[in-house]
C-alpha cells in the first residue's frame, strides 16, 4: 500500500485523526508541488501554498483587498473571482461591474466561469482580457438547482463527455493556465471521481481543484478529505485541495494529509483573512507588508482585535470601490459568515443587518467593538 493509500484510510472516518505535530511542513514542501511549476498568465509561478476561494457577493475586490493585506510580502498567490456568469460576461463592461471590478495590480486572479456554451465562453474570455487574468477556472462545483437546471456547475460532472467538451472547448479558446473547481460529484463515487479527474487532465485542464462533497450535501457534514489524496495519487497535474479549513492547522493537516499542491480556503476567511499570514509564518515567510516585526494573530483577544481591524478595513474598500446601494448588502453577506467564530458575532450580525447604510453599520461596529471581542479557533461551520 503507498503511503497516499495509508492517508486515505487514516482520514476515511475523521479529517481530524491526522495531527499537525506528526508532519514536517516547510517551504520546501511548497517548492517542489506541482503548482508551484505553473507559470500563470502573469509569467509568475506561485510561491504560496493557500488559495483564496471564488464564493458569490464575496470574492470581490474589496474583499481580496483584505486578504491581499494579510499575504506574506513577496510571494506570488492565487486568487479567484466570485462565479461569473457566461450568459452575462459578453453583455458586460467587465472591470467596471461589481463581481468583475480590480484593484491596482491585480495580476493574480482566476476568474471562475460559470456556463457550458462555447459560444458564450469564447466571449466570455475575450470579455476578461480586460482584468488580465492570470488563468480560467471553469466552475463544476456549484449545487444550487437553479444552477443545475441549466447544465452548469456540479451538474457537468454527471455527463462525463459533455463535460470533456466543455473542457477541450475552453482549452482551445485560451491559452493561460486553465482550471476546473470541481465537487465529489453527484453521487459518492470514488471510482467515477478519479475518472472524472482524469478526464479533465486529458481534456486539457493544467490543475483542478477538489472540494470532496456530493451535490446534495451542499456544504453540509465533513469534507472527504481521503478523496483529495485519492485524486492527487492518481493524477499528474496539480491538485489544490478545498473543504473545511478553519484554521492555520487545518492547512497544514489537509495538505501532510492528503499530498494537495495548494489548499483552497473559503469560509475561514471571511472570519480569519489573517490565516494567509498565520500559514505564512509557519513556512517562514515574511510578515505582510506594513505589519514587518509584527507576529501574526493567534490567541482568541489577539483575533479579536484583528478580526475589528479587518471589518473596518473591509469598510472602507466597500466605501471606496462600491456605489452607496452596493455596500450594505455585501457587508451584510461577510458578516454572515464571519460572524461565526467571533463571540457575539451573532449580535453584531443581526444589529448590522436592521442598519439603513453603511455609515449606520460603521457607527454599530464600533459600539461593538468599543469592549474588547475574542475569537474561537472553530465552529460548528454549519
Ligand atoms: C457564500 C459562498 C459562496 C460561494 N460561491 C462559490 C462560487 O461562486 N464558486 C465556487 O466554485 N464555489 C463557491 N462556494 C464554495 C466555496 O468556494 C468552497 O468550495 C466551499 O465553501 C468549501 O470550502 P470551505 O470549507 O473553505 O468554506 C461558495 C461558498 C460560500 C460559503
Amino acid at each position: 500500500m503507498n503511503a497516499d493509500l495509508q492517508i486515505q484510510e487514516s482520514l476515511a472516518h475523521s479529517n481530524l485523526e491526522v495531527r499537525t505535530s506528526d508532519f514536517d511542513i516547510r517551504p520546501s514542501h511548497f517548492s517542489s508541488s506541482r503548482l508551484a511549476q505553473l507559470t500563470f498568465g502573469n509569467g509568475k509561478r506561485v510561491d504560496f501554498p493557500i488559495v483564496f476561494a471564488p464564493m458569490a457577493g464575496l470574492s470581490h475586490v474589496a474583499f481580496r483587498q483584505v486578504v491581499r493585506s494579510y499575504l506574506p510580502a513577496g510571494i506570488s498567490a492565487l486568487l479567484f473571482t466570485e462565479m461569473l456568469s457566461t450568459r452575462l460576461l459578453p453583455g458586460e463592461d467587465v472591470g467596471h461591474t461589481p463581481q468583475t471590478q480590480v484593484a491596482p495590480g491585480e495580476e493574480d486572479l482566476i476568474p471562475q466561469l460559470l456556463g457550458n456554451d462555447e459560444r458564450l465562453i469564447a466571449k466570455s474570455l475575450e470579455k476578461l482580457q480586460a482584468i488580465r487574468p492570470a488563468g480560467i477556472d471553469i466552475n463544476m462545483g456549484c449545487p444550487v438547482s437553479k444552477v443545475l437546471k441549466h447544465n452548469w456547475g456540479v451538474a457537468l460532472m454527471g455527463d462525463i463527455r459533455y463535460a470533456e467538451q466543455v473542457v477541450r472547448q475552453t482549452r482551445q479558446l485560451t491559452p493561460l493556465p486553465l482550471s476546473v473547481k470541481m465537487r465529489t460529484g453527484l453521487t459518492d463515487d470514488p471510482e467515477y471521481l478519479v475518472d472524472f479527474a482524469q478526464m479533465l487532465q486529458e481534456a486539457g485542464a493544467d490543475w483542478i481543484t477538489l472540494h470532496p462533497r456530493i451535490q446534495a450535501n451542499h456544504r453540509k457534514g465533513s469534507a472527504n478529505w481521503s478523496y483529495i489524496a485519492r485524486v492527487r495519487d492518481a493524477l499528474r497535474i496539480p491538485v489544490v485541495g478545498n473543504g473545511d479549513i478553519q484554521e492555520r492547522d487545518d492547512v497544514l493537516r489537509m495538505q501532510a494529509a492528503t499530498g494537495c499542491d495548494g489548499v483552497m480556503v473559503a469560509r475561514a476567511s471571511t472570519a480569519r483573512p489573517w490565516i494567509f499570514w498565520q500559514v505564512g509564518e509557519s513556512l517562514d515567510l515574511s510578515p505582510p507588508l506594513g505589519r514587518e516585526g509584527e507576529r501574526a494573530p493567534q490567541t482568541p483577544n489577539e483575533e479579536g482585535r484583528e478580526y475589528c481591524r479587518a471589518l473596518n478595513q473591509f469598510c472602507e474598500e466597500l466605501e471606496q470601490r462600491f456605489l452607496p446601494d452596493q455596500q450594505l448588502p455585501r457587508l451584510r453577506l461577510f458578516l454572515a459568515w464571519g460572524h461565526k467564530w467571533l463571540f457575539f458575532g451573532h449580535y453584531l450580525s443581526t444589529r448590522v443587518n436592521r442598519c439603513p447604510d453603511l455609515s449606520a453599520a460603521r457607527k454599530v461596529i464600533d459600539d461593538f467593538f468599543a469592549e474588547a471581542k475574542t475569537m474561537q479557533p472553530r465552529t460548528s461551520l454549519q
